[in-house]
């Protein structure tokens, strides 16, 4: 384990078998209908490289950057556009693969700007969920964990941009956040 995490929360391979059920999951929802898949960078770079590889059908891939302001542990609610979407979605079915909800906030904001575009369905596949700290009114389509109230990083999510590398999702000790 990384010396700056107090635990492991979720293992590569509790990861991995998620993974491929939500794979197999979203392939019968989507059977016969090709989507695009929104992955929200950086974070969900690593869900999405897994997932989309387990998904039977046709997908488009795309990418789109957003961001709370600052190198913090809080969401500030203040969502910043870095970069736009390549595709256009107008009438085609869109699922947005995230990393994790926490307040929702960036989400709900993100979700308001695609529904304007007008897709034909839109949906979201976060990887964790922290329903207790939910701030606006999100429920994920589809998702990975639902997770406690804690700081997590691996497997795409960071702190500072640092630790999404590491395979597992583990608990940042508080000591590594103070300093960071
Ligand atoms: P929200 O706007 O509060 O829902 O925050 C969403 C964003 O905050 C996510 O896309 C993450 O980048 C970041 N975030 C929230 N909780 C965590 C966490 O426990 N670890 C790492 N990043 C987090
Ligand atoms: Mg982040």
């Amino acid at each position: 384990m990384h010396q700056d995490l107090e635990s492991i929360l979720i293992t590569r391979e509790e990861i991995a078998a998620k993974v491929a059920e939500l794979g197999r999951q979203i392939s019968r929802d989507y059977e016969g209908e090709e989507f695009l898949a929104v992955v929200v960078l950086k974070g969900a770079i690593i869900f999405a490289a897994d997932l989309l590889r387990q998904i039977d059908g046709n997908v488009v891939m795309d990418s789109i950057a957003v961001s709370s302001y600052g190198a913090s542990t809080q969401s500030s609610g203040v969502v910043r556009f870095l970069k736009d979407l390549d595709e256009s979605i107008e009438g085609r079915h869109v699922m947005v693969v995230e990393d994790i909800i926490d307040t929702g906030l960036t989400l709900k904001y993100l979700i308001e700007n695609l529904l304007s575009r007008k897709p034909k369905s839109l949906k979201i596949c976060p990887l964790l969920d922290k329903p207790s700290r939910r701030q606006v009114d999100i429920v994920p389509d589809y998702c990975g964990f639902q997770i406690p109230d804690r700081f997590v990083v691996g497997y795409g999510l960071d702190f500072a941009q640092r630790y999404r590398q590491l395979p597992d999702v583990g608990v940042l000790k508080p000591e590594a956040y103070q300093q960071g």
